[in-house]
């Protein structure tokens, strides 16, 4: 019997240090480092996989490798981020905060996935529950298997004999190998058992789906330190009292990391949303005041979207400001803009902002539909639902040109605006075919002009 040997780790980024230290010197974070074992290698359990396949040098000009080796899964708002399907032998991480969908969307590709064998490993849910998950969906698969287990070397002799087309894997931090002593969910477990999954997964072909739970606070064995390991990062993001879910590519060796997929929580699962300017968008029966349309860009994906603001006189002496899915401090700096630049006398008056469907918009050219929001709602006149904006502010109250902008138009003019504001800088733009009176603003007082008489 070999001695074990301990170590600490830091459960933030997995920096490893002999003794205890209170501060990470690598991420940095306080309080993160936890003991743990570390047992010499278990040569039974190394060699199952690499014993058997022994690779050899091969000259790069002979590996046939085509595009043909990508499967479709089904679903296609996930094969758009993957980059037109899944690659045989990627391992594909899926990290999102706890309830946003991530189980629901493993099983949902599971049983999607037809004609192939598919080993659902569930170290969570038990398989009455996983059942029951796959009667609400209200779909069958005929060849999924589910195995609820926890140890990766049982995992991996499951698959040896059942030899299937994709393994997904609920969750990372449930897993554990039986190379390391420390308990699964460790950085040590996580890492080690996903470093072997992906030897199983480039020797055999077989794409694997892991999945990792991230935190608010990020103290958990999160997906960070598995980022390297893996071929592809996928982030589902979502407010949970909404029904709108992004997943987005934090990285993909096969493919763009800038698309986005959408997707809507229903009853029956997640529903994809092929066209997000109609969710985005809601219906009002007459124009009301301090709603304005956004044409916006998140990936590569343009889409409208509303905003809305409430602007009224302060109660309290210190104004209230605030903003859902959107930076409050770039809400601040706007009605400066607006203040300094455009003389309305903000200062005085509480700002409530919101943006439609619990949607988080980081993109610039959203600055414009805000300002517009904001000052339909002082002055309490509608903006024409036949309008939407696309344009950052600058501090000195420039309307400054932003990416993308044939997208963005051409996607306003598919929804039936009749008009659109832009940058005056932006030049030589081509719209051919496209049936909508493009206005270009320089300033905010230009903006303020044409918007409002
Ligand atoms: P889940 O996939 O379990 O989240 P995660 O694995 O990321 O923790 O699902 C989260 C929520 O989705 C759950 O609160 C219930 C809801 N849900 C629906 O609204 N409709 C459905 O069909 C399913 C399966 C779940
Ligand atoms: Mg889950």
């Amino acid at each position: 019997m070999t001695k074990s040997k301990t170590v600490y780790v830091c459960q933030n980024c997995g920096a490893e240090s002999p003794k205890w230290i209170g501060r990470c010197p690598s991420c940095r974070e306080w309080n993160t480092y936890h003991e743990e074992i570390i047992a010499p290698a278990n040569q039974k359990a190394s060699s199952f996989i690499s014993g058997q396949v022994r690779r050899k040098p091969e000259l790069l000009d002979n590996i046939k490798a085509d595009e043909k080796n990508r499967t479709a899964t089904g679903i296609s708002e996930l094969d758009r981020i993957l980059g037109g399907g899944m690659v045989g032998g990627s391992l594909i991480l899926i990290g999102g905060e706890p309830g946003v969908g991530k189980s629901t969307l493993a099983l949902q590709l599971a049983l999607s996935l037809k004609n192939t064998t598919i080993l659902y490993v569930s170290g969570e849910e038990s398989e009455e529950q996983i059942s029951l998950r796959a009667k609400r969906l209200k779909n069958s698969n005929p060849l999924c298997y589910v195995l609820c287990e926890t140890e990766l070397e049982t995992i991996l002799a499951h698959s040896e004999q059942l030899k299937p087309g994709l393994i997904i894997i609920d969750s990372i931090q449930t897993i554990s190998t039986t190379m390391l002593e420390s308990s699964a969910g460790t950085v040590s477990q996580v890492r080690e058992s996903a470093a072997q999954l992906l030897k199983y997964s480039k020797v055999t072909g077989i794409p694997v789906f892991l999945i990792g739970h991230i935190t608010k606070d990020g103290t958990l064995a999160g997906p960070k330190v598995l980022e390297h390991i893996v071929d592809v990062v996928l982030y589902f993001e979502g407010d949970n009292n909404y029904v709108y879910r992004i997943l987005r590519s934090a990285k993909n060796r096969f493919g763009s990391t800038s698309e986005i997929g959408i997707f809507e929580m229903a009853e029956a699962g997640l529903r994809e949303v092929n066209n997000p300017s109609e969710m985005f968008i809601n219906q009002h029966d007459e124009a009301l005041s301090g709603i304005s349309i956004a044409a916006t860009v998140d990936g590569l994906r343009p889409f409208l979207i509303e905003t809305q603001a409430l602007v009224s006189s302060a109660v309290y002496g210190t104004p209230q400001r605030s903003a859902t899915g959107f930076d409050i401090r770039r809400l601040n700096m706007l009605l400066a803009v607006l203040e300094k630049r455009a003389g309305f006398r903000l200062g005085v008056k509480d700002v409530f902002l919101n943006i439609a469907g619990g949607i988080k918009v980081s993109d610039p050219a959203i600055d414009l539909a805000i300002v517009s929001s904001v000052l339909s709602s002082n002055l309490d006149i509608p903006v024409s639902r036949e309008v939407c904006l696309a344009g950052e502010t600058g501090l000195s109250g420039e309307i400054r040109p932003v990416s993308r902008i044939e997208q963005r138009i051409r996607e306003a003019s598919k929804m039936g605006f009749k008009k659109i504001y832009i940058s005056k800088f932006h030049k030589g733009i081509s719209l051919k075919g496209v049936e909508i009176e493009v206005v270009h603003v320089g300033k905010i007082e230009h903006l303020v002009r044409g918007l409002f008489g």
